[in-house]
């Protein structure tokens, strides 16, 4: 990589700051010595302009709408790959030969059980319970099922764990379903594949067969893959940061969960359907636009706008294309909810307020009415970004504890509290 300075003029001094280039992508001005050297700290809530690390998995460019995991652009792997083989990618960094493909799929099938002791953990659950609430217990409650791949320090047992993580997260998201809908559980079967599995489990009860739809089953894969990982976005922080003081993964992937719940994060998804439901008909949808851009009113358009693209979201066209395969395989001509969302995106993209502020359709725009077309209730779809987005938290994890530069995150604050004051007693007060 190579390297210049910047100069910073403060307190009467110029400070000269190393200034680092990546393979790709925007420089980085490096001021882990600037609070030692100046006394102060920089400032950058929500960092906008902050780079937390230094990463080799997830490549976005904002302004051009590309996404790259590892090099290879997500439309291809989303076309040409499954699941497990951008996980694969995405943990160790290049595409599996046919053998390590192989092994890779084996080792993941024969994890995909639970301990049958955690299906004793539903049951302390309301059955109205959101299923993203279940999945932050159950997840968090892993940890004390499989202390043997818990130590961190151990190259075998850092893989154990996220290989446990990746197959048994679509056995609990399927049991948080099953529970939610009052339905027994369904194991999973080894003979399929994992997108294939995960509808199976979801799906399928005892007192039929069920056949998994190959079309849909191809359609959960790709949705899979386009929402496996995002660079440093706020649930990949979480985990980063949990992960940072040692925390064994199963809680560091329980505490990605809790931070993807947020309807500003994966929880667009879900609120993005229930928006087009409320809208109901494209009639509405300026009443609605007029409330997005009103600063008085909270209301924001769910599925549109991103921190870090400025442009389309590569998923959000891929999303688009899978969202009409299934309603197509499914028979669906006209459902209300794509009306409504194609005539927003139309009107959305031509308004100028959303053409200064670089608002375009997010992956949560589309995805939740391919999602319930499959058959999901509105309550699960963030469920199942955080079953394909564990393999991202748990990359980001495992190349976090493998830098040997790694230390605790512990960011610092502007203080703007009283300063200090003596304690008067109640009577005085
Ligand atoms: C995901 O980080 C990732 O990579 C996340 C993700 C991943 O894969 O991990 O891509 C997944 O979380 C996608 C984003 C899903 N969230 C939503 O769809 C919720 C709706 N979108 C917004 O809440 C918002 O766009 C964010 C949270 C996504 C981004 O917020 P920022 O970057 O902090 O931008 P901002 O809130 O400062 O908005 C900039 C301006 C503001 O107007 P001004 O104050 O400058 O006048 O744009 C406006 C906002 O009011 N704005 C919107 C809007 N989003 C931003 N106005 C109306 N509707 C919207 N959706």
């Amino acid at each position: 990589m190579t390297e210049s300075t910047a100069k910073l003029e403060f307190g009467g001094k110029t400070h000269e700051l190393k200034v680092r280039s990546g393979s790709v992508g925007p420089d980085v001005i490096d001021i882990a010595s600037l609070y030692k050297d100046t006394g102060a700290f920089t400032y950058d809530p929500g960092f906008t302009s902050t780079a937390s690390c230094e990463s080799g998995i997830t490549f976005i460019d904002g302004d051009q709408g590309i996404l790259l995991h590892r090099g290879y652009p997500i439309d291809q792997l989303a076309e040409h790959g499954d699941f497990l083989e951008v996980c694969y990618l995405l943990l160790y960094g290049e595409l599996p030969t046919k053998a390590q493909k192989d092994d890779f799929d084996l080792r993941v099938t024969r994890h995909t059980m639970v301990h049958e002791q955690m299906t004793k953990f539903f049951s302390g659950f309301r059955r109205d319970a959101h299923p993203m609430a279940v999945m932050c217990g159950v997840v968090g409650a892993l940890s004390a099922f499989y202390h043997d791949s818990t130590d961190i320090s151990d190259p075998h047992q850092r893989m154990v764990a996220s290989i446990r993580l990746i197959a048994k997260m679509p056995t609990i998201a399927a049991m948080a379903y099953k529970y939610y809908i009052g339905q027994p559980f369904v194991y999973p079967k080894n003979e399929l594949n994992f997108a294939a599995n995960f509808l199976h489990m979801c799906f399928a009860v005892p007192c039929e067969d069920y056949k998994v739809n190959p079309v849909l089953a191809r359609a959960m894969e790709r949705i899979f893959i386009l929402h496996a990982d995002h660079e440093q976005n706020a649930s990949t922080s979480t985990v980063r940061l949990a992960g940072s003081s040692g925390a064994n993964p199963f809680a560091c992937i329980a505490a990605g969960i809790a931070c993807l719940w947020g309807p500003a994060h994966g929880g667009a998804n879900e609120a993005a359907l229930t928006m087009l439901s409320e809208i109901g008909h494209v009639d509405r949808i300026p009443e609605f636009i007029a409330r997005a851009k009103d600063k008085n009113d909270p209301f924001r358009l769910m599925g549109f706008g991103h921190r870090v693209y400025k442009n389309y979201d590569p998923r959000a066209k891929i999303m688009q294309k899978t969202t009409h395969e299934v309603l197509g395989e499914l028979g669906i001509k006209d459902d209300p909810m794509l009306d409504v969302a194609i005539e927003l995106e139309r009107i959305a993209l031509t308004d100028e307020y959303f053409i200064e502020k670089k608002l375009y359709p997010n992956i949560d725009f589309y995805s939740g009415i391919t999602l319930k077309a499959l058959g999901f209730p509105t309550a699960m779809f963030t469920v199942l970004f955080a079953v394909a987005r564990t393999v991202g938290w748990i990359s980001q994890w495992k190349e976090m504890i493998e830098d040997p530069h790694q230390r605790i995150g512990r960011p610092r604050q502007l203080y703007t509290g009283a300063t200090e004051r003596d304690y008067v007693p109640i009577a005085k007060r």
